[in-house]
């Protein structure tokens, strides 16, 4: 069995799938990595939908912006930041918490990214193919297709299935670029520039334009975001 430094090794993210049925233990193994996964305090925020009806997966597709390799996907797994459940145990405990802000969003969106990436491995180390899926772009869609309850906000996918392509390693910054020892990398800013563009050769200026210019992909997200972070908050409902 490769080790988890092979299995990063050799990641590339797979978008075809053979449709072949993931196994149920297999399945168990992949989201049991992901609950084994560390949480901030070990609140544990995170709830995991396992999604395998065709159906579902092709209105997900849909919801996330037209993705085909999900409706194609055996399994799409979808984290969720889960307010509803850490409220119930609080008040449970005789503690009403407040309105979840900024702080709960970004902490537990990492929570969810450790634990999803801890499921990638395992799927991979599993021989299946995966590709991360951005929900945090239509977190409110998700939700409403999954029937999530309120205080359950949808953060990232993983599609998992047997690999029908075999894609190459993409390409990373180089190390140079990407740390340093005890201090910021000691890169001047050009050759920063060219080592984190030159990573896209060509397509750099349409990738920056499209994700990071006034009206493109960060901007969209920001207010989607903005506007579903009502989401997470479970209200007065979420009582024992
Ligand atoms: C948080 C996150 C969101 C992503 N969202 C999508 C997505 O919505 N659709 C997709 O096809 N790939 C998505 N990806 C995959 C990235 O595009 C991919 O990891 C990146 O291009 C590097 O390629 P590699 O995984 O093959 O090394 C996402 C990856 C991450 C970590």
């Amino acid at each position: 069995m490769a080790g988890c430094l092979d299995v990063i090794e050799s990641h590339a993210s797979v978008r075809e799938y053979t449709g072949e049925p993931v196994e149920e233990s297999h399945l168990n193994a992949i989201i049991e990595a992901a609950r084994r996964a560390p949480t901030a305090w070990n609140l544990q925020p995170i709830t995991v939908i396992a999604v395998t009806e065709r159906g579902l997966l092709e209105r997900l597709a849909r919801d996330v912006g037209g993705q085909e390799h999900v409706a194609r996907a055996s399994v799409f797994l979808v984290f969720a930041l889960d307010a509803r459940k850490v409220w119930l145990a609080a008040r449970s405990s005789g503690v009403e918490p407040a309105r979840p802000g900024l702080g709960h969003l970004a902490t537990w969106m990492l929570d969810a990214g450790i634990a999803a990436g801890w499921a990638a491995l395992a799927a991979e180390e599993l021989g299946y193919g995966v590709a991360f899926i951005a929900v945090y772009g239509n977190p409110c869609s998700v939700a409403e297709t999954l029937h999530l309850p309120q205080g359950v906000l949808p953060v990232v996918g993983l599609a998992i299935g047997r690999p029908a392509e075999r894609p190459g390693p993409r390409p990373r910054q180089p190390p140079e670029a990407f740390w340093g020892r005890n201090r910021y990398p000691n890169l001047p800013p050009r050759a920063m520039a060219e080592a984190v563009a030159g990573v896209y050769g060509g397509r750099a200026a349409r990738l920056y334009r499209h994700v990071l210019a006034a009206g493109g992909y960060y901007e969209r997200v920001s207010s989607v975001l903005e506007r579903c972070l009502q989401r997470l908050d479970p209200g007065g409902d979420a009582g024992p």
